[in-house]
């Protein structure tokens, strides 16, 4: 029976974030799904939001709190932002490759619902890329690709995961399981996260009586560039905004006002602005002709390269946008220790977890501060648990992962959730999604599609339990 000390599932910042800090001489093993499929901090491009020094700590607490529109928890806040500036501190200097000017000092970028410039980046928008490869150079553990479709839990503890790779299945038992797997944005049909994100280890410990806590949550970001397929929509990073950009329409007119937004408003207004002008017959586009095209190349690197491949040619002038959903609020229910509730031996990191540090509305760029934050205290809490547990063995699950027909489910799933559960939503749509979900249950389905599901109804009856409209979840005119 093979047995580890940690088992770490992601391959992220959170991830990585917690197998830097993982104690000396520890038996970790780290499993992700295959690189080809993405992993979703490849694609943060804004930054880490950051306190410029210890003065602006509290000034970057009441911009998470004020964005989180009322449901942060407090204290929660305040250990991501104290610790992600400690943090920030120790990885610059272990030399992480944060962006400086000519004479070395940090730059930092401003963003939407920020008081103040205090997102470090790095490579300009490739942040998630540089930071991720980062620490995978110091990643002091082997790492193997698979894909987790069961976890070991037994009343309050959990022992481990059921892990397949290929036709092979196999329990891999850990004294602390660490759940980094990400949000669930691939469950929706516009979305600017890659295919893998699809929300199964939310459904699996849903499915093992683990508690998910504020999925309706939903954040769209406003400026996904409009392509048309795949899915998967380059992000125009909110930076460029910060650095001058506007949103125009088809008459070349700056229209978020008439929705009381502006360009560097919270995500959640400048989204519903943005999303309510394309419904009423207009198009949209974020103006990039301010921007002198060297300065676009070098700093905003991904999203040159992202509209030359969608067939823009530079200067770009506008380039044609739409919200898309980019970033999950809710997630498996953790403590401010990042154990998962009521079950010992079992974590939950980053976009997978619900820490409350992001209340109903995500402020930019605090999501890789949350990942690596919180990678970093769920390596501290293993550290400072002494507990021990009996062995244990499971059998294996046997149920094929995947069936014929999952990926026709999957589409209807992603065309349920983003258009009755988007930007706006109201009690007829969420009704409809439930019973089109409910209808889906019934079918022969994949584990992890089943899994998957699970998530998604699970994002409709908290949607349908929040009777207010509150942060990212805007409760619409009644559709029929
Ligand atoms: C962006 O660059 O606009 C996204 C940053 C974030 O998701 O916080």
């Amino acid at each position: 029976m093979a047995q580890i000390d940690i088992l770490i599932i992601g391959g992220g910042a959170a991830a990585l974030s917690a197998a830097l800090f993982l104690p000396e001489k520890t038996r970790a093993l780290l499993v992700c799904k295959p690189y080809n499929l993405g992993c979703s901090t490849e694609y943060a491009q804004g930054g880490i939001a950051c306190p410029i020094d210890a003065d602006d700590i509290q000034s970057h607490i009441d911009d998470t709190i004020k964005a989180g529109a009322g449901r942060c928890r407090e204290a929660v806040v305040k250990l991501l932002v104290s610790e992600g500036y400690e943090l920030m501190g120790e990885l610059l200097k272990m030399g992480a490759p944060f962006d400086r000017d000519e004479n070395g000092a940090l730059l930092r970028a401003k963003e939407a619902a920020h008081g103040k410039a205090r997102i470090l980046r790095a490579g300009g928008d490739q942040t998630g890329v540089k930071i991720r490869s980062f620490l995978l150079e110091k990643l002091r553990y082997p790492a193997r690709f698979g894909e987790v479709v069961d976890l070991l839990i037994e009343n309050d503890r959990c022992y481990g995961a059921t892990i397949a790779s290929g036709d092979l299945r196999e329990n891999i038992y850990a004294r602390h399981t660490i759940i980094a797997s990400g949000g669930f944005g691939a469950l929706y049909a516009v979305t600017t996260n890659p295919p893998s994100i699809l929300g199964e280890l939310q459904g699996i410990a849903a499915f093992r009586g683990r508690k998910l806590s504020d999925m309706h949550f939903t954040q769209f970001h406003p400026t996904a560039l409009a392509t048309g397929a795949p899915a998967q929509k380059p992000l125009l990073s909110e930076a460029l905004r910060g650095e001058g950009a506007t949103i125009i329409d088809d008459r070349d007119r700056r229209f978020l006002e008439d929705y009381g937004a502006n360009e560097l408003s919270p995500r959640d207004l400048v989204s519903r602005a943005v999303f309510a002008h394309i419904k009423s017959g207009r198009k949209a586009y974020l103006d990039l002709s301010g921007f002198d095209e060297r300065y676009l190349r070098e700093r905003f690197a991904s999203a040159y390269g992202k509209l030359i491949e969608f067939g823009l040619k530079p200067p770009f002038g506008k380039a044609p946008i739409s919200p898309a959903f980019h970033y999950a609020m809710g997630g498996i229910a953790i403590d401010e220790r990042a154990r998962v509730l009521d079950t010992k031996g079992l974590y939950a990191i980053g976009e997978a977890a619900m820490s409350g540090a992001h209340g109903a509305n995500r402020l930019a760029s605090n999501s890789l501060t949350e990942a690596l934050a919180f990678g970093a205290i769920a390596a501290e809490t293993i550290a400072s648990d002494s507990s021990s547990a009996k062995e244990r063995s499971f059998g294996v699950i046997g149920e094929p992962s995947r069936v014929e027909g999952d990926g026709e489910v999957l589409d209807t799933i992603r065309d349920t959730l983003w258009n009755r559960a988007g930007v706006e939503r109201d009690s007829a749509s969420l009704n409809k999604a439930a019973s089109v979900l409910e209808a889906l249950s019934e079918r022969k389905l994949g584990l992890l599609t089943r899994r998957s599901l699970i998530t998604a109804r699970t994002i409709i009856s908290h949607a349908i339990d929040e009777k207010q409209s509150v942060g990212a979840h805007y409760i619409g005119k009644e559709s029929v």
